[in-house]
């Protein structure tokens, strides 16, 4: 199957995902494109981990269909659909902490099967984009927080995707840090055409960040739209933003 209106395009189409009794996700559709930065919010166990689980192919749906480029990968193994360019990082900080920053973004470009001396290139050429090339030689196990979560993406990026899910990347970081991520994902999608589907709960990051947001509720899309739409929807203040912090207020 290839379907020529997805060519640039991840999707998912009417994904369910059971789990012994509970239905985790019931019958969601999003689309990600290759310059696009997109939300995925919603209250804790709403099921964004989930859906994140069936894109990247660590979960094989119930039912529901997903689209790499037009090209069918539901159910593939997550190194197939990492090569088919669609990369994750992980809620908590999965970095090699006996390796520098440089080989930990190396790698991630080796992993995908780019030469090595192209590999040196690009994780030399990430570090200086990112403003990061001073820690080039640190090991990950000394980096702060902040950094971790940085290099992770990265190493992400070093795999040349052209879809990277990042699932709740400021979660624990501080507002300059958080400030700094934002800055550093808002020009991913058009300076290496790698789209970017984020989660996260910090919804002064969210909002400033994301063309669209999607946002889930047990399992169930109840809302998708331009930030400003999905922040006057009664259903998500009700469901979800009303328990957080209100951006405009500066809260955090
Ligand atoms: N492997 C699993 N087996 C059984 N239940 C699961 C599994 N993974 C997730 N769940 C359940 O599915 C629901 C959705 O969980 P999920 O982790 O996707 O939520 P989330 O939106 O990512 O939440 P959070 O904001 O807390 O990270 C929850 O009720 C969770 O307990
Ligand atoms: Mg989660």
């Amino acid at each position: 199957m290839h379907d020529l209106s997805n060519r640039e395009r991840l999707t998912a189409s009417g994904v369910v995902m059971d789990f012994a009794g509970l239905r985790a996700l019931d019958d969601v559709s999003l689309s990600l494109g290759q310059h696009e930065i997109v939300g995925l919010i919603g209250p804790n166990g709403s099921g964004k981990t989930t859906l994140v689980n069936v894109l990247s192919g660590a979960l094989a749906p119930t039912a529901g269909t997903v689209t790499i480029d037009g090209e069918k990968v539901t159910g593939l193994a997550p190194r197939k659909i990492s090569h088919a360019g669609l990369v994750r990082t992980f809620q908590t900080v999965r970095l090699f902490g006996t390796l520098s920053v440089y080989e930990n973004v190396q790698l991630g470009a080796l992993g995908a099967g780019i030469r090595r001396s192209q590999a040196a290139a690009k994780a030399h050429e990430l570090l200086e984009l990112f403003g990061i090339d001073h820690l080039r030689d640190v090991l990950g196990d000394s980096l702060s927080y902040g950094q971790k979560r940085i290099v992770e993406i990265l190493r992400a990026i070093a795999t040349d995707c052209n879809y990277l899910l990042l699932d709740e990347p400021a979660a624990g970081l501080n507002e300059e840090e958080s400030d700094r991520l934002l800055g550093q994902l808002s020009n991913i999608p058009d300076q290496f055409g790698c789209g970017i589907l984020i989660i996260d709960h910090d919804m002064n990051l969210i909002m400033r960040l994301c063309q669209r947001l999607h946002v889930l509720n047990q399992g169930k899309t109840i809302a998708e739209g331009t930030p400003e739409q999905v922040r006057a929807n009664p259903t998500v203040v009700e469901a979800y933003l009303g328990s957080q912090a209100a951006p405009e207020a500066g809260a955090s």
